[in-house]
């Protein structure tokens, strides 16, 4: 479990201060993450209907007043994609529609944020697209954690609050005593360097780096590790595990420059096909993860840690809510 102190001071909660005015909404991506957060704050979830009618279009049906009220409504993109990003963006039409007085979504992660830029000649630039999507169906503002790219707040022109999960897995290795090792954190790729340096710089550990090569999608080549991981528990940290190569190929390398153990963390378990079994079979010891995507029964093992999102996430809709800092929840996290 997370703690608090890695989340920061709580503020009040809504019961305490007897508002009336917040109202959290989930779609079918995430829905235990949403019942975390609605008991972290301590509101009932909203009711709203969201099926598919015969022909598999979706359905949505708000089944209580939202006039006046300040909605967040919590959906991940995550797989099936193109259904939870529809869903969302009905969601969002329904609420504008109901008066709502403003409408933030709750994106604990963000889908299509891998294609943030065009890299070829005639690649779209898919996360701009979502963007735009979700801003022009209504939202007044977007709550995500660590997105893939940090440019992705510029493709919105409302505001956007970007959560790090960063401090509750770093809490959670702390009492794992993985800050009391002989410990180096290690970023998988040359663009994850800044989050693994707050992580290093969190459990008072070095930094090492991988430099890897993508061929093409889906595929990884370990090219060069910068840093000394000899005879040490390497902690490797991602912001997305998705078919596991990274990681397995990472520890691979980093075991044959003579690293003592290693372990991998990621805020987002994308997971896709068989990533789990994979990093089961791997060398890699443990994998610890947060909840921003749900994980089906079948791909749970016995290596993997699933840490909530919902502490963070209650809070800085607390925060949103009665109009207090929540950049602040990241003073010392850079
Ligand atoms: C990409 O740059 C991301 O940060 C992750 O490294 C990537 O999505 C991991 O993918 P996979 O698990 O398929 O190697």
């Amino acid at each position: 479990m997370a703690k608090q102190e890695a989340i920061g001071e709580r503020v009040t909660t809504m019961a305490e201060n007897g508002f009336s005015s917040l109202k959290l909404f989930t779609g079918n991506s995430n829905p235990d993450l949403a019942y975390k957060i609605a008991e972290y704050i301590g509101v009932e979830m909203g009711r709203m209907t969201c099926t598919k009618f015969s022909d598999g279009e979706i359905r949505v049906q708000v089944d209580e007043s939202a006039r006046g009220t300040d909605v967040f409504i919590i959906q991940s993109t995550c797989d099936p994609a193109n259904d939870n990003i529809m869903e969302l963006l009905i969601m969002l039409d329904a609420f504008r529609r109901a008066s709502a007085k403003s409408i933030t979504v709750v994106m604990p992660y963000y889908g299509y944020a891998r294609q943030d830029k065009k890299i070829k000649p005639r690649e779209p630039v898919t996360a701009r697209l979502v963007a735009d999507l979700i801003s022009q169906t209504g939202a007044s503002r977007v709550v995500a954690c660590d997105l893939h790219a940090d440019q992705i707040q510029g493709f919105f022109d409302i505001p956007v609050d970007h959560l790090f999960l960063g401090p509750t897995i770093a809490a959670y290795l702390r009492d794992e005593g993985y800050a009391d090792m002989d410990a180096v954190v290690v970023s998988p790729d040359v663009g994850g360097v800044a989050r693994a340096r707050a992580m290093a710089e969190r459990l008072g550990k070095p930094l090492a780096i991988i430099a890897k090569r993508r061929p093409e999608p889906g595929k990884v080549e370990i090219v060069e590790i910068i840093g000394n991981v000899e005879g040490k528990v390497c902690i490797m940290i991602d912001d997305i595990i998705d078919t596991g190569g990274s990681m397995i190929q990472g520890a691979e390398a980093l075991l044959v420059r003579g690293a003592k153990d290693v372990i991998a963390t990621c805020t987002h378990p994308v997971f896709s096909s068989n990533c789990t079994q994979r990093l089961q079979e791997s060398p890699i010891s443990r994998i610890v993860c947060t909840d921003t995507i749900p994980i089906p029964k079948q791909k749970e093992v016995s290596k993997l840690t699933v840490l909530s999102a919902a502490p963070l996430l209650g809070e800085a809709i607390m925060r949103i809510h009665q109009n207090v800092s929540v950049s602040s929840l990241f003073d010392d996290w850079s």
